[in-house]
């Protein structure tokens, strides 16, 4: 039996956002070049969207390139600016089939030029698209965001837009790249590495985590399920105590 049974059609998260990691490690192990995971990735990224489409996810993060990753070899670093552009190229088919439109999140000032005309291009060409959205985190770091957050805000308050008191979360959240994106119930990590790596901090306050040794050109829509049914497992408490949560729920069924 699938994993895709077992899943809660009414109880699907609007947002998951993933760590896909591992494509130098799935690489080494075969005797390639890392930039081979790099495009194996690529067709996990395919399933896991298809997927996600199907199931009538509303938003996927896939953290593509972080901050940190600029300080890698030279020739990796282009082969992935590279892949980014082929790929988004390649994929539009796969986006307009399934109804998917294409998001960006990140210092995107910094990928070269090639690569930020393709992304835009992706981007203006799905915008009439009505189902997931897939957000791309490229040149993304979570303190790089929330110290631009901080910036906005300082320089408001001395502009004497805003007052410091009315600085609240909600206000603080509008001024991250993910102003317009819920934040995401499910964090999926793949490789085993069971960290963040500067990856949405202030957004996965209350997500459930989920790590997975599976390195991720070997992931596949069951393993997608899998997180999904593994996430509809969880009780997700919110600070609160378990009996509350069972009344809560109580109530809205009765
Ligand atoms: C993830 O795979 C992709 C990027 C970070 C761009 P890695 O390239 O980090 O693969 P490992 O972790 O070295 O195996
Ligand atoms: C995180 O993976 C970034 C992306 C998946 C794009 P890394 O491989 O860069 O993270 P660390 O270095 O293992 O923490
Ligand atoms: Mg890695």
């Amino acid at each position: 039996m699938s994993f895709k049974d077992k899943i809660i059609k009414d109880r699907i998260p609007a947002h998951v956002a993933i760590i896909m990691d591992g494509n130098g490690r799935w690489a080494k192990k075969r005797g390639f070049l890392r930039t081979l995971g790099h495009e194996k990735g690529v067709d996990a990224v395919r399933e896991t969207v298809e997927a996600a489409a199907a199931l009538g996810i509303s938003f996927i993060t896939l953290y593509a390139f972080s901050t940190e990753n600029w300080n890698r070899p030279r020739y990796e670093i282009n082969a992935l600016m590279k892949l980014l552009v082929t790929s988004v190229n390649k994929e539009r088919k796969t986006f307009m089939d399934n109804n998917i439109r294409l998001l960006a999140i990140g210092d995107l000032k910094n990928l070269p030029a090639r690569s930020q005309g393709e992304l835009k291009k992706a981007i203006e060409d799905t915008s009439g698209n009505t189902g997931l959205r897939l957000v791309l985190a490229l040149s993304y770091s979570s303190r790089w965001e929330i110290v631009e957050a901080a910036r906005s805000l300082a320089r408001q308050v001395s502009a004497g837009t805003l007052k410091a008191d009315e600085i609240n979360a909600d206000s603080f959240s509008g001024l991250l790249t993910t102003a317009e994106i819920p934040d995401p119930e499910l964090l999926i990590r793949t490789s085993g590495e069971c960290r963040v790596s500067n990856f949405l901090l202030w957004q996965i306050a209350y997500s459930e985590l989920y790590f997975t040794p599976t390195l991720w050109p070997d992931f596949t829509k069951e393993d997608f399920y899998k997180a999904i049914v593994d996430y509809q497992g969880r009780e997700r408490r919110f600070g609160l105590t378990s009996e509350q949560i069972k009344q809560t729920k109580n109530r809205h069924f009765n």
